[in-house]
């Protein structure tokens, strides 16, 4: 049987496009967008997509039709947000380690500002006293799936620390600068309906102390599924209870303030697919391999977090015959593996593999192309969407020649 991915047949769009591909089902997006939408009531609830998760220019444009704004992380996020139609009131920019440049590009863009440092509050307030501007906060949680991905906490580099929000008020006093939303992200990948919860409260309660709060910012984080036995988290439940506590907020602020979330996983994680060939077969002592035409310069996540991604056969889908196998990339590298499981290499049991078979790695529309590179001069994958039944090429399969751009 062949994989197919919104109705297409994976093999079809190897055959048509050639792989490595990245291909992006958009009525699962869609889905994926009401889903969150209707689990939060709260009328003045306006989602941020974290476009760090996938920055495809064409993902941005459904994404914005979808009645979403922008969460952006750098003046190039900016600028591919203000590109795909979205209204500069509508993206708020969460940099880090922000440099003058960066701050003039959005204040030129009247781009919403969020800082998250005492020193970068001062300099920012040098720079364009008067301003209207948020501030992060570190709430001394953390969470998420992976050390990397932990944002909360003492051991993150991310936000004003709790305990410093006097300081960052007095420096907002001496430039006159209007703190107008406070934000949090704590982590990513989080199931935990719970863990959420707890940061939201220590967020709202710091909310008390500032007396001119328009925006409440509870970031980005929610998790998917990766593994087989992972349960979704219960969005419905995420959803009331977030509900519930900007309410009360609301009601002891004498104010119904705006609510922003950021999430970027949740929205495009489970939509994306990333479509490898296999080129090799090889036995060793311990293992099998199989070898494809893909390596973490397209998905880095397995390597850089040891994440797992589940990976189907999709020429041979659901056959009697399975077998224990590691698959490995293509890259001079030996950590270049994408089969893992608790973090360690593990052969997954796949349907069984033929030279050229087409193999699906699953859950690869977040920190996917975004992350990629042209690691051992390798060309980036075309990315295609598949939307209502009509498949588009959304970006070309890179030349070699494309790489060699700047150094002639
Ligand atoms: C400030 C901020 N907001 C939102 C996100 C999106 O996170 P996720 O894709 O896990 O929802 C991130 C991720 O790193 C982030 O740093």
């Amino acid at each position: 049987m062949i994989y197919t991915i919104n109705n297409i047949k994976v093999t079809d769009l190897a055959k048509d496009f050639g792989t490595p591909l990245y291909v992006y089902d958009g009525n699962r997006i869609e889905e994926n967008i009401k889903d969150l939408k209707n689990s939060i009531s709260y009328p003045k609830l306006s989602i941020k997509y974290a476009c760090k998760a996938n920055s495809n220019l064409h993902i941005l444009k459904l994404i914005k039709e979808n009645g979403l704004g922008l969460d952006t992380v750098s003046y190039g996020e900016v600028f591919l947000g203000l590109k795909a139609g979205f209204a500069p009131e509508e993206i708020i920019f969460t940099g880090d380690n922000t440099t003058e440049e960066e701050f003039e590009y959005c204040v030129k863009n009247n781009v919403m500002i969020n800082i998250g440092s005492i020193f970068q509050l001062d300099l920012f307030g040098s720079l364009y006293p008067n301003s209207k501007i948020m501030i992060r906060i570190n709430p001394d949680v953390g969470a998420g799936h992976h050390d990397h991905c932990i944002t909360g906490g003492p051991a993150s580099k991310f936000g004003i620390y709790i305990d410093q929000i006097d300081e960052a008020k007095k420096i907002a006093k001496k430039y006159n600068l209007k703190i107008v939303g406070i934000h949090s992200h704590i982590g990513s990948g989080i199931l935990d309906v719970d863990i959420f919860i707890e940061a939201m409260d220590i967020i709202l309660n710091e909310a008390k102390k500032f007396d001119d709060l328009d925006i409440i910012d509870i970031g980005g984080g929610i998790g998917i599924p990766y593994y087989e036995h992972d349960k979704p988290i219960d969005i419905k439940l995420l959803g009331a209870k977030i509900t519930n506590k900007i309410e009360s907020f609301n009601k002891e602020y004498k104010k119904e303030v705006n609510l922003y979330i950021e999430p970027g996983r949740y929205i495009v994680g489970n939509a994306g697919y990333l479509l490898a060939e296999v080129v090799n077969k090889k036995k060793t002592p311990l293992f099998n391999f199989v070898g494809i035409n893909s390596g973490f310069n397209h998905l880095i996540r397995p390597m850089a977090y040891g994440s797992h991604h589940r990976i189907i056969n999709g020429s041979n889908y659901n056959s009697e015959k399975k077998e224990f196998v590691m698959v490995a990339g293509n890259l001079c590298e030996s950590g270049d593996i994408f089969t893992k499981i608790n973090g360690e290499k593990e052969p997954y049991k796949i349907d069984e593999i033929r030279y050229k078979d087409i193999l699906v790695i699953m859950d690869a529309g977040a920190y996917g192309f975004s992350m990629s590179s042209n690691y051992n001069f390798r060309e980036r994958p075309a990315e295609v969407i598949i939307k209502d039944g009509i498949v588009r090429i959304i970006r070309k399969r890179e030349k070699l020649e494309d790489l060699l751009r700047g150094m002639e």
